[in-house]
């Protein structure tokens, strides 16, 4: 796929778009008709735009057109799949105009006349999010989903930007970078976030279809996206980079005939899980020194087997030891395999009401699929990997936890400090950790729970605001501890004073502590002064 190339066409579209935005749609629409559009409903939006778009005032002459009625034309020409006409179009996009969209292969008109009728032939619509390098808004080109085409998905269908593409969004850490890889790139999401703390950016797809619009995406967001196709790593063996981001084809597809349609976007073509663990394995390859990986992952939980165990073998072939990756497993949300049949059923268009025999079918096939390879549960989640700055033997980092709460802001940062917040750990030992200065987060409160009467708390929580917003019970001394850290005194005296208030010996308490502020540290709860 050749480079982004900004033709005459796509600056104009720019800078046809560059007044509307998710804003400007909000306000247009309303907060019901914006939630309902998430919900892949369309019926609010269309209600609320009809008859707000360029309205005709005679043959070929429209009304005067104002940013609102503009925005109007183009939400529903290019999300809700209602016709325009053409005098609309040329209004709403007066540079580009229905020619230039038409050269773009963005639209399809019936005819040169006004009133002819043009059709979307894709979805266009702006993006807005924060990430931990700030906040953006683009215009994204993807394919038109079901609410537009009133059809189920092509095979090859170019997926738009989902929850699963907001997660991986926030969740990814935003330190300046040399080369990032967007591997799966799809409309180039990801790789798009990526130009902006990266100095190079390779997007990678099996799909040519998604390639293409990944290069107009970046072409019309004006960055430069390397794009190649190919599967999984193939494409980028023997290359390295210091980031690599990816919300790969996860999804668990039962590999019979005829039982459930492959979409691309989701499936990776191989059994089970078996992706995500080529992936956890193979991308350690790819890694610069010191370079970190992420990945949105599902697995399988196994009868008899430890999610934890399972995953934890990937990590061990992928060489997570002392002289190896670093690793941090987050699952974040478990289906049962009913749920899960049916949350993909329904993602693919197939409903009970719309298509019985296809769902039928289609949920035993899921379900023999998961009976047959002893699949009692399926885990969605995050999989952090880091490559070791420097050769040589250390303790690695090998978490694998569940972590029930939602990502609703950016996590970036988050994860970073966790790794920082590793290395600081593995290179301070108790002696040194009790000579640290250390403060709590300002994100952290302290929940004390009485019971009615007493006057001593029978729990106090530590909970915290930003990162996972973890909460933990905390004893007395280490309530004490944390409430002390201020900056001030080094750790090793505060402990001493505790222990002396509570009447216990230090050493006791030092042991009770240490391990558990260690725990508060690489979670985020305390920092290094
Ligand atoms: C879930 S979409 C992610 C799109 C986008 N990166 C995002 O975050 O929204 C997964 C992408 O992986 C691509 N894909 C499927 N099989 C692949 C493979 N074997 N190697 C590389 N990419 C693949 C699909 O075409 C699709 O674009």
């Amino acid at each position: 796929v050749k480079a982004p190339t900004v033709t005459p066409d796509v600056a104009a579209l720019r800078a046809d778009l560059a007044p509307h935005t998710v804003e400007s749609i909000a306000e247009l629409i309303g907060p019901v008709a914006v939630a309902a559009l998430d919900r892949e409903q369309a019926v609010p939006a269309l209600r609320a735009t009809e008859g707000r778009e360029l309205g005709l005032i005679g043959p070929g002459l429209v009304g005067p057109r104002t940013d609102a009625s503009a925005t109007t034309a183009l939400l529903r020409l290019f999300v809700l799949g209602a016709g325009v006409t053409r005098a609309q179009l040329d209004q709403a996009l007066p540079r580009t105009g229905t020619a230039g969209c038409a050269r773009l292969g963005l639209i399809e008109a019936a005819g040169n006349d006004a009133d002819d009728a043009v059709r979307a032939l894709v979805d266009l619509q702006p993006y807005a999010t924060q990430d931990a390098a700030g906040s953006v808004q683009w215009w994204l080109a993807s394919d038109r989903g079901e609410l537009a085409t009133g059809r189920s998905l092509r095979p090859d269908h170019v997926l738009g930007v989902g929850g699963a593409s907001l997660t991986l969004a926030r969740a990814t850490v935003r330190e300046p970078r040399h080369r990032v890889l967007d591997l799966g790139t799809g409309c180039g999401v990801q790789a798009l976030h990526a130009t902006r703390h990266s100095a190079a950016v390779v997007g990678t797809d099996v799909s040519p279809r998604a390639l293409r619009f990944a290069a107009f995406n970046a072409a019309l967001a004006g960055v430069a996206i390397e794009l190649r196709e190919g599967s999984l790593l193939e494409p980028v063996a023997g290359e390295t980079f210091d980031l690599v981001v990816s919300n790969p084809p996860f999804v668990i597809t039962p590999r019979t005939a005829g039982g459930v349609p492959r979409f691309e976007y989701r499936d990776g073509g191989l059994a089970g899980d078996d992706v995500v663990r080529d992936l956890v394995t193979g991308v350690g390859a790819v890694l610069e020194p010191g370079g970190v990986a992420q990945l949105l992952a599902n697995w399988e939980h196994r009868r008899g087997q430890d999610w934890r165990d399972r995953v934890g073998e990937w990590l061990d072939a992928a060489g997570v030891d002392a002289e190896g990756l670093d690793a941090w497993v987050v699952q974040r949300e478990v289906l049962d395999p009913a749920e899960y049949a049916e949350t993909w059923l329904r993602d693919g268009g197939t409903t009970s009401d719309r298509d019985p025999a296809a769902w039928e079918s289609g949920y035993r096939a899921w379900l023999d699929d998961f009976e047959a390879r002893d699949v009692e549960a399926v885990g969605f989640g995050l999989v952090v990997l880091r490559k070791p700055a420097q050769a040589g033997a250390r303790t690695s980092l090998r978490r694998l936890e569940d972590v029930g709460s939602p990502v609703a802001r950016p996590l970036g940062e988050h994860v970073a400090s966790v790794l920082r917040a590793h290395d600081w750990l593995t290179a301070h030992d108790d002696a040194a950790l009790a000579d640290a200065r250390l403060v709590v987060a300002p994100d952290v409160v302290e929940d004390r729970h009485h019971t009615p009467g007493s006057a001593d708390p029978a729990m106090v929580r530590l909970r915290q605001g930003d990162g996972f917003a973890r909460a933990v019970t905390v004893g007395t001394a280490v309530a004490a501890v944390v409430g002390a850290c201020d900056g001030e005194l080094s750790l090793g005296p505060i402990i001493g004073a505790v222990a002396g208030l509570l009447g216990r010996p230090t050493a006791e308490v030092t042991a009770e502590v240490l391990p558990v502020v260690r725990d508060l540290l690489l979670d985020g709860f305390l920092r290094v002064g």
